[in-house]
């Protein structure tokens, strides 16, 4: 199925949705490539499947396309969360570029701006909140307008209520595949509004598509329920 600008792949529950998103991981993971992983709930069977698909990741580069503001260990951290999901399973570690969630949001998003460099990401994978944001780009926020950076401090618009640093819409954009994965009816309208309506910047996912590659969605059918219809 196609929608605005992405190609939109509906399986049946969310461990499919998790199993599909995790065979494109291993895949890049095999190719080493670099790859930008995402936080929230949703990838963590994803990337549990990923670390049984493909335990060497040793030629591939692991980014984040946002971090709360907390310390690595910490329970919010996305930084956390793939690791124990995902880094810790492997025999080969990727190399890990982390964005260093316990310092000031400014100083950790300067940090990581010179951290990503000129690195081309070829495989960006975001999820979506339920009000349409995504990576830490919320509904009509003003980070939504900045062009000239890659990764900048944010503001919380959703649980967990914490600063956050996140990679800009023109850093998300330049990935060479951009890989949504959502699951769950409480997506269903997010998804609607993210991948068939107009963009807008009240829906900050329906902004996101790749400039220069391909885009993907894999959802639930729970989630594509408004899509579907
Ligand atoms: C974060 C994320 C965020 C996430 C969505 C979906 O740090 O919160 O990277 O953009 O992908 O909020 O999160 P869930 O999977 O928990 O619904």
């Amino acid at each position: 199925m196609r929608g605005r600008d992405v190609e939109l792949l509906v399986l049946d529950d969310a461990e499919a949705a998790a199993a599909a998103t995790a065979e494109r991981l291993a895949e890049a993971a095999r190719a080493g490539a670099e790859i930008a992983l995402t936080g929230g709930s949703t990838p963590r069977r994803a990337y549990e499947l990923a670390a049984e698909r493909e335990p060497d990741w040793s030629r591939a580069g692991a980014w984040w396309g946002d971090e709360r503001c907390v310390d690595p260990a910490d329970e919010r951290s996305n930084y956390r969360l793939a690791r124990e999901s995902l880094l810790d399973r492997l025999a080969g570690r990727p190399a890990v570029h982390r964005i260093r969630g316990e310092l000031e949001p400014e100083e950790a998003a300067e940090e990581y701006e010179r951290e990503l460099g000129e690195t081309r990401l070829d495989l960006v994978l975001l999820g979506i909140g339920p009000d349409g944001h995504v990576a830490s780009l919320f509904p009509e926020a003003p980070t939504l307008r900045v062009r000239d950076r890659k990764v900048v401090a944010a503001q919380a618009g959703h649980e967990p209520f914490v600063p956050r640093v996140t990679l800009t819409l023109p850093a998300l954009e330049a990935g060479a595949e951009i890989l949504f994965l959502v699951s769950g009816a409480d997506k269903a309208e997010a998804a609607r509004r993210a991948f068939v309506d107009e963009p807008s910047e009240r829906t900050p996912a329906s902004l996101v598509r790749a400039a220069s590659g391909a885009t993907l969605a894999i959802l639930d059918r729970a989630a594509a329920a408004s899509i579907e219809k």
